[in-house]
């Protein structure tokens, strides 16, 4: 009987978890996100926008890097020989020196905001990986079997110890394909309205009041928590270039050998070092996660 509802209920299958609880994503990282939600952050730190990425998901930063990437971007290039063929997603280059200068000065702009995102999270905060890119325009967009770069709504399958900062490396209109969210509080709407079942399963012509974009100009930064938030990449009538900046939340003294991770490194995928604490692969691996953060929220 009970094998017969494990294979039921099949915990894994992210359609089902759209079913009871309106995520996509494998049940113990909802379970993970639910109770770091409530034990693990400090929500009241007195900052706005703090608050509202509690909150919603997601939050624009006060913050500019227009001069760093107007000083960057005639350095950034594509190298044809490392793009996949055909794809609509390209990968900026940027030389060695170049890369680790460009690391310490985004580092040295967003100091703040990593302050307050350590004191959210009670860890430290690191910058996994910095990647640059530009998304073409495709015309199979509405074709929801045919994903060119995350551009139909999903959420990332990570715990929510993993966040992405994103930088407008040009001025993002409508036309530009700006980044989609739905913010928390609207994600029970969002999935009726849109009769959302997986990625490559939903109503298009849903309520899009309940959706925002990421409008802004070239420096804007906009922090958002993707596995907890159904998004997409929006498509752009011609392209749209951004940078990704990933953030992941480590617990303190685990965290010490994380720091000599070159700066120039940082453009690199560095996905391997940082995966147990974002990607835990296992059911175990996920519950021994948490009380490893909450054991370090309470023996400081
Ligand atoms: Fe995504």
């Amino acid at each position: 009987m009970g094998l017969k509802l494990y294979r039921y209920i099949n915990f894994n299958n992210k359609k089902v978890m759209v079913k009871f609880f309106n995520q996509s994503l494998p049940f113990i990282y909802i379970l993970f996100n639910f109770f770091y939600r409530k034990f693990l952050v400090n929500p009241d730190i007195n900052d706005k926008e703090i608050l509202q990425f509690h909150k919603s998901g997601f939050t624009k930063i006060d913050i500019s890097l227009k001069k760093e990437i107007e000083e960057y971007k005639d350095k950034f290039y594509i190298n044809d020989k490392n793009q996949k063929n055909n794809s609509k997603k390209k990968i900026f280059e940027l030389d060695k020196e170049y890369k680790k200068n460009l690391a310490i000065k985004i580092k040295k702009k967003i100091a703040p905001l990593i302050t307050k995102l350590e004191k959210y999270f009670n860890c430290d905060v690191f910058i996994s990986d910095i990647g640059i890119f530009r998304n073409y325009t495709h015309n199979d967009s509405l074709n929801l079997k045919v994903s060119h770069y995350g551009n139909h709504f999903h959420q990332d399958s990570y715990v929510m110890t993993y966040s992405k900062l994103f930088i407008n490396l040009m001025d993002v209109n409508d036309d530009d394909g700006p980044l989609e969210i739905v913010p928390i509080e609207n994600r029970n709407s969002f999935v009726k309205s849109f009769k959302y079942k997986d990625i490559n399963n939903y109503n298009l012509s849903g309520d899009k009041t309940l959706i925002k974009k990421n409008l802004g100009k070239i420096g804007d930064c906009f922090l958002f928590s993707s596995p907890q938030i159904f998004h997409r990449a929006g498509v752009p009538k011609n392209y749209r270039d951004n940078m990704r900046v990933i953030l992941v939340a480590i617990p303190k003294k685990i965290s010490k050998e994380l720091n000599k991770i070159d700066n120039e490194k940082l453009f690199e995928n560095n996905f391997e070092i940082f995966q147990k604490f974002t990607k835990p692969y296992s059911i175990i691996k996920v519950i021994r996660l948490f009380f490893t953060h909450l054991k370090h929220k309470f023996n400081g």
